[in-house]
Formats: structure tokens, C-alpha cells, sequence
């Protein structure tokens, strides 16, 4: 019998620090490095360009065959990433609808990262925070107890997850099996007003129901969805032969933060036999707080609420909740079987086996439950609540200077978080103010003042802010206004 020759690789050099101390230098020099690096965002740039040396050496670079060692690699980061994100972490950052993070939440992210685990299930104490933590969210949001959760990546992941559930459990035939449409079945058909998301045409598309199976319901002036609109609708498809299967309501619409009525909504859904699911993105946090709940009355009455954690929930990215009413309803969509994934009564793959990956789309999974978790155990729901209410405060703020100043005018009504406004002093024609105010936008920018975002509000720009920022002062929205101005007058005084 010939000898079974011995593998030779523990030669290499090990992936794991070849020496423990430098490693430890450097880590804690990460660590102070990062902690400066957040204490002194305030005195930064909001954000700032790229010069295109440093764009050219990332994406120039080759592979790197022979790594350059850790530290090295570190100073690269400093230099060539750090300066350049975003700036969502900045206090006068109310691009798009971004979160900001916090430098707690940022270890907790570490410390998963450290632990490593595979939370689609196992019998193992991550699963039971996320468990716990859904439990948290969903009582935060006023569901009854045996209501279901896992968490995501963001709110387009949330919602599509969201759909693919409604989908399942008013089909009215086993998507399942059958995909899409079942053999002879009605077209499904969903409601949601003109202001939805842009993830809801994306889940209709990517889950095979069609883009046209939206159906786009109008909205009134206060950007609400017209419910008896999407009651008639909802008739006329029914004669059709169509099959209405979900409406879909929003908490915080991404162009002015408008709510529609949950319980309106809740009342047809009902009557009509539909599910309903609820985006709340950003806007569901509102529930967080005794100030701000009443804009999302009856969100509780929702068959299913999506939202982002790592948006108003102030966590770093990566992070956002599907809850449903019922766990059975996640079981029923997305339970799987395999020989190697059998639960075991005892041992690693414990009695519920892949509990969360029987919950949803990934059967690996990270474990982003824990700065949710340690945040919560932190600081506390009520705190949270508190710095919501008081983005809120600081949008009605803003909208109160807008609507006083006679340069400035508003485009839309504030009812949450977000202002839509223009620079339209006196004596600037009106076919100018488009132009006058996406210069405006990125000279703000650009030179590091501020990061509002622009959109078009009926056919007209405007400069949009929307306050997902725990660091931001009421200081910061002067100094905004503050910069619109100087710069608008830059832009419309005649060169002498
Ligand atoms: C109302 C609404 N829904 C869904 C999303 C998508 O969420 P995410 O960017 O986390 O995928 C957003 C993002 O801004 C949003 O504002």
C-alpha cells in the first residue's frame, strides 16, 4: 500500500496575520483613525470632487498579483477612498433620502464582521438577536405577536420580498409551481399611487408579473394616493377579467414624504380581497415616535411593512425589515428542503435548521441584526424616536423660512421630512428658474457647503432636502439657505 502524501501548503504565508502584534498596531491605529475621522466630519466638506489622478489610480490599477501588505493597503485607503464618499455621514447631508450611520453602530458592524456567522438559521445566538430584533421592530410598529420578520439589505430588497409574499398568498394558484400567471389564470394586477418608489416597476418586472401589472393611481394635491380613484380601477379590472391582488400604500413618498391613508387603504384591501403592503422606507420610522406617529395611523392594519434600518433608523448601510402579519405567510413563500440542509433535533443545525433562510431569498446571510440590536440596547427606541421627531421639527423649520422669504418658494407641502423648494427672486423670469436652480444645486455641492439633491415637482426644479440626518442642527438649514442665496446671487447679478 503506497503512503497518502501529505499536503505541503502550511508553507504559505497564512491569510491570518503572520504577526499578531503589528496587526494589533494597526488595527487600533483603524480604530483612532476612524474615531477622528467621525468626530471631525463637521469640519469637512460636505463632500468634494475627485481629482482624476486619484480616480484614474482605483480603477487603473492592476490586479494586484503580489499583495502590498496591510498597511500599505490601509494607507491606499486613506488616500484614495476616504476623503471621497458620498458624504452622507456629513450634518448637511439630505441628498436622495441617505442615512448617516453612527460610530457605535459602525463597531457593532465589526464586531459581526469579527464573529463571522451564518445567520440563515443554525442553532446559534445571532439567529436569536435577529429574531429578537424583529420581534422589537414589530411591535414597534404596533403588529399583534406571532407576526414574521428577517432582515435585508435595504428597502428595494424588503419591498420586492414584500411583493413576492403578497404574490404567493393572493395569487389564488401556486406561484410556486406555476410561476408567474397559472396556466388559464387572470393577469394579476397591483395598485399603488403615481408616487411609488421606483422599486415597485423593478419587482414587477424581476418577479414576472409585468410591468404592466401596475397600475398607477393618481394622487391629490397633498400627494396621497386617491383611494376611491384606486377603488374604481381596481372595479374596472376586475370586469376586465384581471385578477387585483395588492395594493400597495407608501409612509414617506421619496419625492415630498407624503403618507397615504393606511386605514382607507386597509378598508378596500379587506373588501377587495387584496393584500396590502405597506413601503415605509423611510417613512415607517415615524412610528417610532409619540410626536410623529399619527402620520402613519393604521401602518399596523398592513398585511406587510417593509423599511429601511439604514436610512431614518440612523445604521450604517446594509441594513432594512420586512415584517408580515403572520410568520406563515414568509414560511409559506420561501420555506425550502434539501437533504444536506435536514434539521437536526440537537447539535449546530439545531431544531429549526435554516429559520431564516426558510424566511426569504439568501441562504447565507450576515449577521446585520447585531447593530440593530446593540443600538437598540444602547440608546434605546425612545431616543430614536426623539432625533426623528426632530428631523421632522427641522423640515417644518425650513419649510416656515422658505414660505416667509419672498426670493424663495415652496413646490410641495411638508408633511414629514423632506422640503422641495427654489431660489425665485424677484425680477428672474420664470424659463430661468429651472436652469438658475440645478446650478445652484451643484455649486452647493460642489464646493462642499451643502448636499441637497434636485428633483422636478409639476414640470418645475427643485432644490430637495430630505432630513435623515441625526447630526444636522437647525444651524445647518440657515447656513443652507444661506448658501442658495449667495450663490443664486452670483448667478443673476449682471457682470459689471
Ligand atoms: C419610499 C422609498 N422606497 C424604497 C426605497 C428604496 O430603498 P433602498 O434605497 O434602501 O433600496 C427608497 C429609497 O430612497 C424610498 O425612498
Amino acid at each position: 500500500m503506497t503512503a497518502t502524501p501529505r499536503p505541503t501548503d502550511d508553507a504559505l504565508p497564512p491569510l491570518d496575520p503572520a504577526d499578531w502584534e503589528a496587526f494589533r498596531a494597526l488595527a487600533h491605529r483603524m480604530v483612532d483613525d476612524s474615531i477622528d475621522f467621525l468626530r471631525d466630519v463637521r469640519e469637512r466638506p460636505a463632500w468634494q470632487p475627485m481629482p482624476d489622478a486619484v480616480r484614474d489610480r482605483i480603477l487603473h490599477e492592476p490586479l494586484p498579483r503580489t499583495g502590498q501588505g496591510d498597511v500599505s493597503s490601509y494607507e491606499d485607503f486613506l488616500h484614495l477612498v476616504r476623503p471621497y464618499p458620498n458624504g452622507n455621514i456629513h450634518p448637511r447631508f439630505w441628498g436622495w433620502v441617505m442615512g448617516t450611520g453612527t460610530p457605535q453602530s459602525a463597531m457593532a458592524d465589526f464586531l459581526a464582521s469579527v464573529l463571522n456567522p451564518n445567520v440563515g438559521g443554525l442553532e446559534q445566538a445571532p439567529k436569536y438577536v435577529e429574531q429578537v430584533v424583529v420581534r422589537w421592530l414589530a411591535e414597534a410598529m404596533g403588529y399583534p405577536s406571532g407576526a414574521g420578520g428577517i432582515l435585508m439589505s435595504g428597502g428595494t430588497m424588503a419591498n420586492v420580498i414584500g411583493l413576492a409574499v403578497a404574490r404567493r398568498r393572493r395569487a389564488g394558484f401556486d406561484v410556486r409551481a406555476s410561476g408567474g400567471h397559472g396556466a388559464g389564470e387572470p393577469r394579476l394586477t397591483l395598485y399603488a399611487s403615481t408616487e411609488v418608489h421606483g422599486w415597485l416597476a423593478k419587482a414587477c418586472d424581476f418577479l414576472g408579473l409585468g410591468t404592466e401589472a401596475f397600475r398607477r393611481v393618481p394622487v391629490g394635491d397633498d400627494f396621497r394616493v386617491d383611494v376611491d380613484a384606486m377603488a374604481r380601477m381596481i372595479a374596472e379590472d376586475r370586469a376586465a377579467g384581471q385578477h387585483p391582488c395588492c395594493i400597495i400604500g407608501t409612509a414617506g413618498t421619496v419625492q415630498t414624504g407624503a403618507t397615504d391613508d393606511f386605514d382607507a387603504l386597509a378598508d378596500l384591501a379587506a373588501r377587495e380581497g387584496c393584500w396590502f403592503h405597506v413601503d415605509g422606507a423611510f417613512g415607517a420610522m415615524a412610528a417610532l415616535s409619540p410626536e410623529t406617529s399619527p402620520t402613519v395611523r393604521g401602518i399596523a392594519r398592513a398585511d406587510s411593512i417593509a423599511f429601511d434600518l439604514h436610512k431614518w433608523g440612523y445604521l450604517p448601510f446594509g441594513v432594512a425589515a420586512l415584517l408580515t402579519r403572520s410568520d406563515a405567510d414568509l414560511v409559506d413563500t420561501f420555506a425550502m428542503q434539501a437533504a444536506y440542509l435536514a434539521a437536526e433535533p440537537r447539535g449546530t443545525f439545531g431544531s429549526e435548521g435554516i429559520y431564516f433562510a426558510s424566511r426569504g431569498i439568501e441562504l447565507t446571510r450576515r449577521f446585520s441584526a447585531l447593530k440593530v440590536w446593540m443600538t437598540l440596547k444602547a440608546s434605546g427606541l425612545d431616543l430614536l424616536g426623539a432625533h426623528i421627531a426632530r428631523n421632522v421639527r427641522q423640515a417644518t423649520y425650513l419649510d416656515a423660512l422658505v414660505q416667509a422669504a419672498p426670493d424663495l418658494e415652496s413646490l410641495a407641502p411638508t408633511p414629514l421630512n423632506l422640503v422641495n423648494f427654489r431660489y425665485a427672486p424677484a425680477g428672474v423670469a420664470a424659463d430661468r428658474l429651472d436652469a438658475l436652480n440645478r446650478e445652484i444645486l451643484l455649486r452647493l455641492q460642489e464646493r462642499g457647503i451643502a448636499v441637497p439633491s434636485g428633483t422636478t415637482i409639476h414640470g418645475r426644479y427643485a432644490i430637495r432636502v430630505a432630513i435623515t440626518n441625526h447630526r444636522s442642527t437647525a444651524a445647518d438649514f440657515d447656513a443652507l439657505l444661506a448658501g442658495v442665496r449667495a450663490i443664486g446671487a452670483e448667478l443673476t447679478t449682471p457682470s459689471s
